[in-house]
């Protein structure tokens, strides 16, 4: 699944520390941090109706994950939301629009990695775009060789923007013609795919790994307190691939392309043997909160 070029973000505004910059000019300076060492946080939000869908969650762990990384100077969270709302309204949007926020550790006095020589404190760069969810009706994944980083080497915690990992494990399911790679843990077991959080079901009861490798995605957390909500039962564990292979029904989840049903998974194809469709039901939970939850752009 290839995102296409949608021409009505030609003339879009792009917040860089305080300006609003024609696309063709927003750029960032060689000595920022991003591009030493990709050495920034980032967010990924959507805007659905007028309103900003999670807002404090996805500031909150910006902020989490900046503190995390010992940024200086850090923005307050009402600092950020108010950049992101200018953003906005500079450029007329209100519906089916996906904003990529990064905040990195801003420009270094020269080249190099240690944070002594960021003099300047951190970049915020506002990315929005018109871009309804991206994916198709339902994906295929392959499993890559490329694992995804342990809390020993590279906390998912910290929503980094070094995501080479996720990349070559991309690449990996390029290759092997499928929407997107599934990412094994150190120990073997399911993670996420390279871009979104993994949920299966099956019996009725929905399952997804717990979050020690994979993202603490924001839409996750949604599902698991909808399902809670409803009165579906839910559960975070350890899951092997052949429990994925054998679910009843696969889905994953992201800000980017909400929740997208997984047709097969290295060539098994996902068979639903129960008489529910459990997914279409936390799906219709998920649209109804979209249309009420969320910050009105003030
Ligand atoms: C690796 C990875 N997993 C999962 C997600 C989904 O997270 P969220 O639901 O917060 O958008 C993302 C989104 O940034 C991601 O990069």
């Amino acid at each position: 699944m290839l995102q296409q070029f949608n021409p009505k973000n030609e003339s879009i505004k792009v917040y860089i520390d305080g300006k609003l910059l024609p696309r063709e000019e927003a750029k960032v300076s060689v000595f920022d941090s991003v591009v030493q060492g990709g050495d920034a946080v980032w967010e990924g939000i959507r805007v659905y109706n007028g309103k900003v869908f999670c807002l404090t969650e996805h500031l909150q762990r910006l902020l989490d994950s900046a503190h995390a990384m010992a940024f200086t100077d850090i923005p307050t969270m009402e600092e950020v939301k108010s950049a992101l709302f200018k953003t906005l309204k500079a450029n007329e949007m209100q519906d089916g629009v996906h904003v990529r926020l990064t905040l990195t550790r801003g420009l270094k006095t020269t080249s190099g990695m240690d944070p002594r020589l960021n003099k300047f404190g951190p970049t915020l760069i506002i990315l929005a775009e018109w871009k309804p969810p991206v994916y198709p009706p339902s994906i295929t994944l392959s499993t890559a060789t490329i694992r995804r980083n342990s809390p020993s080497t590279l906390d998912s915690k910290i929503h980094h923007n070094n995501l080479i990992n996720n990349i070559l494990a991309k690449i990996q399911s390029n290759l092997a013609g499928t929407d997107a790679a599934l990412m094994l843990d150190l120990h073997g077991y399911v993670s996420e795919a390279n871009g979104t959080n993994i949920f299966m079901i099956r019996n009725g009861k929905v399952f997804t790994p717990t979050a020690d490798s994979c993202l603490h995605g924001i839409t996750r957390a949604t599902v698991i307190k909808l399902c809670k909500e409803n009165e579906i039962p839910i559960k975070e564990c350890n899951l092997s691939l052949t429990e994925f292979y054998t679910a009843d029904q696969v889905f994953v989840t992201g800000t980017m392309g909400e929740l997208t049903p997984v047709n097969a998974i290295d060539g098994r194809a996902i068979v639903n043997k129960s008489t529910t469709d459990e997914f279409v039901r936390i799906n219709a939970l998920f649209s109804t909160l979209t249309k009420s939850k969320g910050e009105v752009i003030v």
